[in-house]
């Protein structure tokens, strides 16, 4: 029973295991001192090791507790970000760029197209992940080559160590804007559906893909359409405080300042969303293709 509660709580936060082991190396330290200096003061070795025997529990108790305490306060710890950075740096000097023999627009002539990232971002169920999917449609019965990167596949494989944390958030931006970039390096159009909710973080995105290969693409619905529509669960969950850091609920959603197409999924039928972002397409030269919706 007592070995079931303590595996428990070592499976659930593996740093207890880390705190207590620190509690008795540390006492057994500290105790060793106390015994040498009730000696060194009163002369008498016997004094030194009451003195230190007799702290031995208080002083774990209070050393586990306070520890655990300080566990709890983010105070002076890197964040991912600064532990990012200083890796970085520290690899800048030995590492070195490779180039590839053949060219990003010559593999871009194999395939008949360019090769961009359509930048989908929204709250969740705005209609991205079904934007994508009629892109990708159009794409495909055109004989294009194109992808559909989405957050929820994503965070279930590369980002499934993410939390949805700011930072955590931020992160996965980077690692999924580094893929787009390596697609688009390789030819392939790729549509990626992500909440992407804070403008730094889409500007970092568009500064990893390039300004020219970046199409960001608000799909705007109002928060209570997207309530309304809740197909997963997620935000009556959120409401009710089952899941933090919600966007839209306990999580802003920072509106794209000039985006390069905005859609309007709660006031316009599904056709005339993806047809707005074909026609830009044709518009600007990047598809040369005609619309045919399937
Ligand atoms: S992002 O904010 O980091 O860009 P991302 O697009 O990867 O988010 O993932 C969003 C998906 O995760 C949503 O479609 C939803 O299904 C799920 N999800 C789970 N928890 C949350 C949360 N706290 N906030 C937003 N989406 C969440």
């Amino acid at each position: 029973m007592l070995t079931e509660i303590i595996a428990r709580i070592f499976i659930k936060d593996p740093t207890v295991k880390r705190h207590l082991l620190k509690t008795v190396s540390w006492r057994i330290v500290g105790s060793l001192d106390t015994v040498l200096l009730g000696w060194f003061i009163s002369g008498q070795l016997n004094i030194g090791a009451k003195i230190g025997g007799m702290e031995l529990v208080t002083k774990m108790l209070l050393y586990f507790f306070h520890e655990r305490a300080w566990h709890r306060i983010s105070f002076g710890i890197p964040t991912r970000s600064n532990k990012a950075a200083q890796v970085k740096r520290d690899n800048a000097s030995n590492l070195f760029l490779q180039n590839s023999s053949i060219s990003r627009q010559q593999r871009e002539e194999l395939n008949s197209n360019r090769s961009f990232t359509i930048w989908l971002t929204g709250l969740s169920a705005s209609g991205k992940s079904t934007i994508a999917a009629e892109l990708d449609n159009y794409f495909f019965s055109n004989g294009l080559r194109s992808y559909v990167i989405d957050g929820d596949n994503t965070r279930l494989g590369i980002n499934s160590d993410l939390t949805f944390s700011k930072d955590d958030r931020s992160e996965n931006i980077r690692r999924v804007a580094e893929i787009c970039k390596l697609f688009n390096e390789a030819g392939t159009i790729i549509i990626a559906s992500f909440i992407s909710p804070f403008e730094e973080d889409r500007v970092m995105a568009k500064k990893i893909i390039g300004a020219e290969s970046f199409i960001e693409t608000f799909v705007d619905a109002g928060i209570e359409t997207c309530k309304a529509r809740d197909k997963k669960g997620l935000y009556k969950l959120a409401e009710a405080g089952k899941i933090k850091d919600f966007t839209g609920i306990s999580s802003p959603y920072e509106r794209p300042v000039s985006p390069s197409i905005h859609v309007h999924t709660d006031r316009e039928p599904l056709d005339n969303s993806v047809n707005k972002i074909i026609h830009y397409l044709n518009v600007h030269r990047i598809v040369s293709h005609q619309f045919v919706l399937q």
